[in-house]
C-alpha cells in the first residue's frame, strides 16, 4: 500500500511500491488528465507536478513520490486558488490561467498531448511569470527528459497561449 498526496488530499492506494503513478492517478483514482502516450518518459502526455517539477508519472514508481506534493491537471485551479489566497467559494468557479489561455487561445486539436503542455507551461511560469519566446521553447525542448511532443503540431499555438497566461497571471484574474 502506498499514500501519496494528490491535489491536496491524502490518499491510500492498494499498489506495489514499482507501480507507475500514471496507473494510480488513472485506474485507481480517477484522474484522467495524465494520458498514457509512449510509457517510456518521451512524450510528456502523463507529466504531473511534483513539488513544483514537471515529472512523468509514466516512469515514477508510486512509492517514491510518497509525502510529495502531486498536482495532476485536475488540482490546476486549486492550485491557482491556493497562490492567490482565494476563498473557497471563489476557487470552485476559477480555472488557472494556463486552462483559461488554454480555452480562449483555442490550442488542442485532438487534445492527446495537452495534459503534458498545461503541466510544462505551469510548471514554467511559476518560475518565469514572463517567458520569453525562446524561454518558452527551451522549457518545452530541453528542460524536461525528453521534449514534449505533440503529434498535431501545434507547437506555435502552445507559445502564444503561454504568453497569453502570462498576461491572465500577470492581471491575476
Ligand atoms: S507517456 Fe509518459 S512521457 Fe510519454
Ligand atoms: S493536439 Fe493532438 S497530439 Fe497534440
Amino acid at each position: 500500500m502506498a499514500t501519496i498526496n494528490v491535489n491536496g488530499a491524502r490518499r491510500e492506494v492498494q499498489a506495489p511500491d514499482d507501480t507507475p503513478l500514471l496507473y494510480v492517478l488513472r485506474n485507481d483514482l480517477e484522474l484522467v488528465g495524465p494520458q498514457f502516450g509512449c510509457g517510456l518518459a518521451q512524450c510528456g502526455a502523463c507529466a504531473v507536478l511534483v513539488d513544483g517539477k514537471e515529472v512523468r508519472s509514466c516512469v515514477t514508481p508510486v512509492a517514491s513520490v510518497a509525502g510529495q506534493e502531486i498536482t495532476t491537471l485536475e488540482g490546476l485551479p486549486a492550485r491557482w486558488a491556493k497562490l492567490k489566497g482565494l476563498t473557497a467559494e471563489q476557487a470552485r468557479n476559477t480555472l488557472h490561467p494556463v486552462q483559461q489561455a488554454w480555452i480562449e487561445e483555442q490550442t488542442p486539436q485532438c487534445g492527446f498531448c495537452q495534459n503534458g503542455m498545461m503541466i510544462k507551461a505551469t510548471e514554467l511560469l511559476e518560475k518565469n511569470s514572463n517567458p520569453t519566446v525562446d524561454q518558452i521553447k527551451q522549457a518545452f525542448t530541453s528542460s524536461g527528459p525528453s521534449p514534449n511532443l505533440c503529434r498535431c503540431g501545434t507547437y506555435v499555438a502552445i507559445i502564444e497561449a503561454v504568453q497569453h497566461a502570462a498576461t491572465i497571471m500577470a492581471k491575476g484574474r
